[in-house]
């Protein structure tokens, strides 16, 4: 039986959780000849890393850091990539990169109930994490604030994405600014609160914190972040982002395969995987 490889590739990726989740998927359904792993390519040799799994007669690949937007060059990237200015899921049968972090964030969201379209949302951060939210949340037709300690990589953010999708009406504010706006949604895209840093909060101390909303906070480590306790805190929701860290595979893996992957048990093994990573 020959194997049927995909994998991720980044630098350093030893600490992917994303074999450990495909793997589970590929096991829960029986799919016996597929095998997920990770490989470790330097930035410098990546053109050349790239035709190990090729040659290797792999499917395709995940991308990760700091790849995401170099392997552009090599892929041919399609309209969501090309939107958001990365990739991270290649399939070598066509060579096309695409971006499925957008998706994994609204799926996950709407598989939440959490409304959009319509919806004031505010987004925290400016690096490529918070250009996906932007691109899916605008899709889907919110009004977004984004607010990002370096302003000016914000008004980048929204000019590069003027310019890679035509979508326009994100506006760059202060906290207090868009504390005063007002907004039913925030999504966090920033490291704030991450492992270690448990008790960092992206929403300064002193500003008062709005009430009832809901938080979806990508960072997943620890999975309930100093933001979500203070959403929690004042009558709000809050959301970890683990949910979206599966989608965002799921969307790969249904790529791949063609079979929509069992996304509970994908959710279990890596709460269980951060769990023990925890207790380590
Ligand atoms: P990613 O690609 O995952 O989005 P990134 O490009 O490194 O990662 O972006 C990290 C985000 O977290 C940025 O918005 C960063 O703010 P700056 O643009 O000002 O650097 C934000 N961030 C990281 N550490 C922060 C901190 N201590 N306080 C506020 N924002 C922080």
């Amino acid at each position: 039986m020959a194997v049927k490889r995909v994998g991720v590739i980044g630098f350093p990726v030893e600490h992917s959780l994303s074999p450990v989740m495909h793997n589970a998927a590929f096991e829960a359904l029986r799919m016996d000849d597929w095998y997920y792993d990770a490989m470790s390519i330097p930035p410098d040799i990546l053109r050349l890393g790239l035709r190990e799994p090729r040659n290797h007669g792999y499917i395709g690949i995940n991308v990760t850091v700091p790849h995401k937007e170099a392997i552009m060059e090599y892929v041919r990237p399609d309209e969501k990539a090309r939107a958001i200015g990365a990739v991270n899921t290649v399939d070598f049968r066509s060579n096309i990169g695409t971006n499925t972090d957008a998706d994994g964030l609204i799926n996950d969201l709407v598989a939440s109930d959490v409304r959009i379209r319509g919806e004031r949302v505010l987004v925290l951060g400016a690096g490529g994490a918070a250009r996906a939210a932007v691109y899916g949340l605008l899709r889907e037709g919110a009004a977004v604030a984004i607010v990002n300690r370096t302003k000016s990589r914000a008004d980048r953010l929204v000019a590069q994405l003027r310019a890679s999708s035509g979508l326009d009406g994100a506006e760059v504010m202060t906290l207090d600014q868009a504390a005063d706006w007002g907004m039913s949604l925030i999504v966090n895209c920033t490291s704030v609160g991450l492992h270690p840093n448990i008790k960092q909060s992206p929403w300064i101390h002193g500003l008062p914190f709005p009430e009832g909303v809901t938080v979806y906070d990508m960072v997943y480590r620890p999975a309930n972040t100093a933001l979500m306790q203070q959403c929690v805190a004042h009558g709000g929701r809050a959301i970890g982002g683990l949910g979206m860290l599966v989608r965002q595979g799921a969307i790969a893996f249904e790529l791949w395969t063609g079979v929509a992957p069992p996304i509970d048990v994908m959710y279990d093994v890596l709460r269980d995987a951060l769990e023990q990573a925890t207790k380590d």
